[in-house]
């Protein structure tokens, strides 16, 4: 299988810290394998929601908790793994064809995404049974 979830790994990225604070980048083909072409980002998200839900065909995605924690569970069709994050210094990269779903988020807490493509409804799959179906077209 081309896409797995052993792809999907915590990247430290670099960490700057001085008496006045912290700072971390991100370089698009160095820290993190694409070029960066959107971030986005949740927030105000109320305690108990669930985002994601969903997989992408060709996006390559670093996921960042810029704030608070939250949990992301990867599932490649045969394995699944839940990967807690909750330092801006750790991003984790998720490959394309990965269903993937967000829960346990704190309070007050922010998840950025750098993505490598603009948004494109057509890259998703939204029904995890079509996902599955792609995934052995693969
Ligand atoms: P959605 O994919 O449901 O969010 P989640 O990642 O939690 O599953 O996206 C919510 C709405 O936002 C949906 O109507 C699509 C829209 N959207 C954009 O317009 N641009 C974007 O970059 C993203 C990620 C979503």
């Amino acid at each position: 299988m081309k896409f797995n979830i052993d792809l999907c790994q915590i990247i430290e990225l670099p960490k700057i810290s001085d008496p006045r604070g912290s700072l971390t980048f991100v370089e698009g083909g160095n820290q993190i394998p694409f070029d960066i072409q959107r971030v986005y980002y949740l927030y105000d998200v109320p305690g108990g929601a669930e985002r994601g839900g969903h997989a992408h065909k060709g996006l390559h995605q670093l996921i960042i908790a810029m704030s608070g924690s939250f949990d992301v569970v990867l599932d490649d069709g045969v394995n699944k793994k839940r990967v807690h994050l909750s330092r801006s210094y750790n991003g984790l990269y998720v490959c394309p064809m990965i269903w993937r779903e967000l829960d346990n988020f704190s309070s007050g807490s922010v998840c950025m995404v750098l993505a490598s493509n603009k948004y494109d409804e057509e890259d998703y799959y939204r029904n995890y049974s079509e996902f599955m179906h792609g995934r052995d077209q693969l």
